[in-house]
């Protein structure tokens, strides 16, 4: 059974907290997964008493898309075991009461110190927060396990990530801190490794003797969605390659571990990163969306979009080119794309195999494809070349599919298994500082904001400076 424990949520009012955190918990907790001995402590800078955040997380829950189907009863209980304290997290004041609220919830749980501290933030208060806990001596380990998960984004450079690591290791260990990236919480990219490393027809192929190239796209028809004051700050390079992308390329490239935990995981996805050349400028095609049509509706262009300055130069799309130097993949070009208003929504790792050596038949003879497909339509395809009926001897591409609709379950919300992992002390899902330091190393020369992006229209799939990226032999995919 889980260890009795108490999750303190920071942030807990905000847009994250309510449509994605409480749910993911209320579902653990309504599956037993969590155990009897389960508070929340909610903190926040809003003036509340515990019975109106009762009411506010009940009213997150009934309202979110993601909140499993409510068991009888099981909403009141839930509600019981909440708690809240506010304040301003720059003052001392606050940690103090969180200490007190601590003790009494772990009197309760048989005297066990655990808890998880949760910083569902901006980034700016990640120090403060941090700090103030550690200050308090809610750091201590000597009487409980006390863990500390951090949203992103981890930094805005390799400099204040470092500074930040720092910051948090004055009073945290390493094993102490888990950073969510919640990719890594998406089933399908945890079957990444399941599918290369719980096979034997894949690893031998999985080199530049067989793979010609790899793409990686994240693609998103959605723009802006009213959050400019972040994503003007941050971009698509901060937003999505220095995280979500970088960790699904690691895990496609890195070597095989040696075992299936946390450091022989994280040392191998390290080690890959390290083999990957800095992104340079010519390796790197930033782009901005105009005005457009997206899934059949009008959209304004970036710089029109609310609280965006004008001729802001934030790129919403980029795609690179990575490049590795080691024994498995030199001369195996990694290409990763990633954008806001592009036709869909779809995330998909493709591993293009070269050509046969021939081409014994007419037309010559195609690549085949290993794709992963992340999201939405989750599964697994194979495309290759196979004869179509007839006399002739004509070759056409078909499609061997997986999908994941043949397990018949629901896929959990990635949420939910990064915070069973933290409160059961597992830290492979979740980056590692030198990881992400090293990501930060990656994206250094193209994070200048200053530098003017290429307009793509609305609803298409970026500029055509793109394609030039992968020379005149390859193409992106069709998605
Ligand atoms: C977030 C980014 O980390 O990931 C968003 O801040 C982006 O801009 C989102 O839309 C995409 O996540 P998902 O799970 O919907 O692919």
């Amino acid at each position: 059974a889980p260890e009795p424990a108490t999750l303190v949520i920071f942030g807990v009012t905000g847009d994250l907290a309510k449509r994605k955190l409480l749910p993911a918990v209320f579902g653990l907790w309504q599956d037993g997964l969590l155990g009897t001995a389960f508070n929340i402590l909610g903190v926040g800078r809003q003036d509340m008493t515990d019975e109106q955040f009762r009411e506010f997380a009940l009213d997150a829950l009934r309202t979110s898309k993601e909140t499993d189907e409510i068991q009888e009863g099981s909403l009141e209980k839930f509600a019981s075991l909440l708690f809240y304290t506010f304040g301003d997290f720059a003052d001392i004041g606050i940690y103090e009461r969180i200490k007190r609220e601590l003790d009494e919830a772990e009197s309760a749980h048989g005297g066990r110190k655990n808890a998880v501290f949760y910083l569902s933030t901006p980034p700016s208060l990640f120090e403060p927060i941090s700090t103030g806990l550690g200050s308090a001596g809610l750091a201590d380990e000597t009487e409980g396990w006390r863990r500390l998960i951090i949203e992103k984004p981890f930094g805005r450079d390799l400099q204040s990530a470092l500074d930040l690591n720092a910051t948090i290791h004055a009073h945290w260990q390493e094993t102490q801190v888990y950073r969510i990236d919640h990719y890594l919480g998406k089933e399908t990219v945890q079957n990444i490794m399941a599918i290369r490393f719980g096979n034997a027809i894949f690893e031998p192929i999985w080199n530049r003797t067989y793979v010609d190239h790899v793409q990686i796209t994240a693609a998103e028809d959605l723009g802006l969605e009213g959050r400019a004051g972040y994503y003007e700050e941050a971009g698509v390079v901060r937003d999505m390659l220095q995280n979500h992308l970088m960790q699904l390329f690691a895990l496609t490239a890195m070597e095989t571990p040696v075992a299936f935990d946390a450091g022989a995981i994280r040392d191998e996805k390290v080690k890959v990163l390290r083999a990957t050349r800095p992104i340079t400028e010519d390796a790197a095609v930033r782009g901005q969306y105009a005005a457009g049509t997206v899934s059949g509706e009008q959209v304004v262009g970036y710089r029109d979009e609310p609280n965006v300055k004008p001729g802001s130069k934030t790129p919403t799309y980029v795609a690179v080119k990575l490049e590795i130097d080691n024994w498995r993949w030199s001369g195996v070009p990694f290409y990763l794309r990633s954008g806001k208003h592009l036709p869909k929504k779809v995330t998909e790792i493709a591993v293009v195999f070269q050509r046969p050596p021939l081409g014994l038949f007419p037309g010559g003879a195609e690549r085949n494809v290993l794709a992963f497909r992340i999201q939405p339509d989750e599964g697994v395809s194979l495309k290759f070349s196979s004869k179509t009926p007839g006399q002739e001897d004509l070759l056409r591409e078909v499609v061997m599919d997986f999908r994941y609709d043949a397990f018949g379950a629901q896929l959990e919300s990635p949420y939910s298994r990064l915070l069973l992992d933290a409160m059961l002390g597992d830290a492979t899902l979740f980056p590692r500082e030198d990881e992400v330091e090293r990501a930060w190393e990656l994206v250094a020369h193209i994070l200048n904001m200053d530098v003017e992006p290429q307009p793509y229209t609305s609803g298409t799939w970026g500029p055509d400076a793109a394609d030039d990226l992968l020379g005149h032999d390859r193409r992106w995919r069709r998605l």
